[in-house]
């Protein structure tokens, strides 16, 4: 959460650190900020509340451009204090001269206030950074590590608890950047003749590829031929350099009219490239440096720990995975599982499913399982980020960056990644044929073009989507692999329509749900295929019957040629058969085309939904 960038060079900054705000403002919208020092032994600084967009205005029709060769800046989702004006970033000590941007909590910020307040300091804003802003000015102006602004973040980042990335900026050495990470992330963008530090590498890529992941604790120093690394905490510093190979289009919206609706129809390309390089003679290869078939074979449970969607990806894989390999499997939101001591051991599998690579809860997760002596697989989509750097091994998603908030082609694509684990979980145990398994994967491989096929139909969600628009509230059901997709529309609902939505295991509908059900209420319903337990089919026909008999309007998803259904369906989406449990890959798609269509015709902007950022680094 909260996007942070800067840079020096012997360009302007401004230009340079507004255009890498751009591309984090997933992380937060509640307010935008820069500092520009220029170069003379001034610091100057413009923020605003509210979308980046609003700072920009400002800055245009200000008296004086924010000229200089070095800046920061920083796009914010709120946490202490409110989204105002006066609690946007950077924040500057008491002299004036140093400013801070900062993402993540300072956990121990009301104890270093009292401190600072009871030295005559006094704050101008509700924030735990403007803490270390003061502590940051104090350190650099008197006692040891005076005059030296790296040894003095070094020392206060010494005093911080909690989570945070910190770039500071001083009007005494108007060419360095101080920057410094601890649990939220830092990448170094290595220009020619130009630095950069940012949250991201979306933030630099269009001036350079050439990047270094800073690890735990450590502490950069840029200057614009310069970039030095130290740890702050009396450890090795174990950075990563590495070449950014994905596309610069890739983070632009290429005509479409937002981010999401462009993702949504990367989502065969993504699935494509998840599966790439994982199929060969042998049969699925995961992350073959780091995981062995005699270490899968020995796994007798196996826990997925996720958040928000990529929690439902796991859900819809755990039918799957336990189907193949007759492992039990466990779901749980990372949240909760760290909290009610799960019994792990060496034998336990956990799989942490995260797109960024970030989120604060499945990261402690997987610090917990790994204490506990269970490997850890992680599941990401974010290249070199936290959870995969402390996982025993790593299956990447490759969707490519996903900026609109909502998920959507890294959800596909974690499914699909969870499908491969759950095969070669099953290989070495001998629980399903190799020549199943190849068949298995194969259906896989035609997921890309069935998935392209299903984005051609989906004319007839958009104008009902305009139809529901206007309804306060939506339900979905499902049973099987059909629940967990209920969930995920219920979810984007939610998120991008700002629509009481709720997803139901069908089965459960008599024992209370349907005391919602009322004339005219919309209800999403998923069909399993009638060719599957054909039990299950005729259980949700007879759900169906039992809502619209209480005057609910059914939207009915069902593969093609699924003649039972039209009869109950007041609305009728048809998609390409698939066999069931590959149903959720297709099934999700109708899913996603209603909640932004919905939210468009709301008004609503699909790409950065109120309240929510993308990557969530605070619990
Ligand atoms: C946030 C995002 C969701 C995402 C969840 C988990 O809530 O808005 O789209 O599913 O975090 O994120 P992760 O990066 O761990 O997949």
């Amino acid at each position: 959460m909260c996007g942070i960038v800067g840079y020096t060079g012997s360009r302007q900054a401004l230009p340079l650190v507004l255009g890498g705000l751009r591309r984090l403002e997933y992380r937060g919208y509640d307010s935008a900020g820069v500092a520009v020092m220029d170069g003379l032994g001034g610091l100057r600084i413009a923020k605003k509340a509210g979308v980046l967009a609003n700072l920009e205005g400002c800055l245009e029709s200000g008296p004086d451009p924010l000229t200089g060769h070095t800046g920061i800046g920083h796009t914010r989702w709120a946490t202490h204090g409110g989204p105002t004006d006066r609690n946007s970033h950077p924040h500057t000590g008491a002299s004036g001269k140093v400013a801070v941007v900062h993402n993540g909590i300072i956990e121990n910020f009301a104890g270093l206030r009292a401190d600072l307040e009871s030295t005559g300091i006094e704050m101008s804003s509700d924030t735990d950074t403007e803490v270390v802003a003061h502590l940051l000015a104090r350190a650099y102006e008197t006692g040891p590590t005076a005059g030296d602004l790296p040894e003095s973040m070094a020392v206060v980042c010494g005093k911080l608890e909690g989570a945070f990335t910190l770039v500071a900026a001083h009007a005494d050495v108007p060419s360095m950047l101080v920057a410094a990470r601890r649990n939220s992330p830092l990448v170094v963008g290595v220009g020619d003749g130009e630095m950069f530090v940012a949250s991201d590498v979306s933030a630099f890529i269009a001036h350079t590829r050439q990047a270094i992941e800073l690890g735990q604790d450590q502490l950069v120093v840029i200057t614009p031929d310069t970039a030095e690394i130290t740890s702050f905490s009396n450890s090795e510093p174990d950075y990563q350099r590495f070449y950014v190979d994905w596309d610069l289009a890739a983070a632009e919206k290429g005509g479409y009219p937002t981010f999401m609706e462009k993702e949504i129809f990367e989502q065969p390309a993504a699935i494509e490239r998840t599966l790439l390089g994982h199929f060969d003679r042998s049969g699925i290869v995961l992350d073959e440096q780091r995981l062995d078939q005699r270490e899968l074979r020995t796994v007798d449970k196996v826990y997925i720990v996720a958040c928000g969607t990529a929690y439902h990806s796991g859900l819809i894989a755990r039918y799957a995975i336990e189907n193949w390999t007759r492992i039990p499997v466990e779901v749980e939101l990372a949240s909760e599982f760290r909290y009610r001591d799960p019994v792990l051991n060496g034998d336990t599998l956990v799989v942490a499913v995260s797109q960024s690579g970030e989120t604060a809860d499945t990261l402690e997760a997987v610090r917990y399982a790994r204490r506990q002596g269970a490997r850890v697989l992680a599941v990401c989509n974010t290249n070199g980020s936290q959870i995969p750097r402390e996982s025993d091994a790593v299956l990447y998603t490759r969707a490519g960056p996903e900026i609109g908030v909502a998920a959507t082609k890294t959800f596909l694509a974690q499914v699909t990644a969870n499908y491969l684990v759950g095969l070669a979980l099953a290989q070495p145990r001998g629980t399903r044929p190799a020549l199943q398994i190849a068949r298995d994967f194969e259906v896989l491989s035609q997921m890309p073009a069935t998935v392209a096929t299903t984005l051609t139909l989906m004319n007839p969600v958009r104008e009902l989507a305009r139809d529901l628009a206007a309804s306060k509230a939506v339900l979905f059901l499902g049973r099987h692999v059909g629940y967990p997709v209920a969930l995920e529309g219920a979810l984007k609902l939610k998120e991008l329509a700002y629509m009481h939505a709720e997803g139901f295991a069908a089965g459960e509908l008599k024992h209370g749900p349907i005391a919602l059900i009322e004339s005219g209420l919309p209800v999403v319903v998923t069909m399993p295929s009638p060719k599957f337990r054909p039990v299950l089919h005729a259980k949700m026909l007879s759900n169906i019957r039992e809502i619209q008999a209480r005057g609910a309007r059914t939207i009915v998803i069902a593969e093609e040629f699924d003649d039972t259904v039209a009869p109950f369906a007041d609305y009728l989406i048809e998609l390409p058969r698939v066999p069931a449990l590959f149903q959720p890959l297709v099934a999700t798609v109708p899913m996603q085309v209603l909640a932004a269509e919905i939210a468009r015709s709301r008004g609503y902007d699909i790409d950065k939904p109120r309240n929510l950022a993308k990557s969530v680094t605070v619990e």
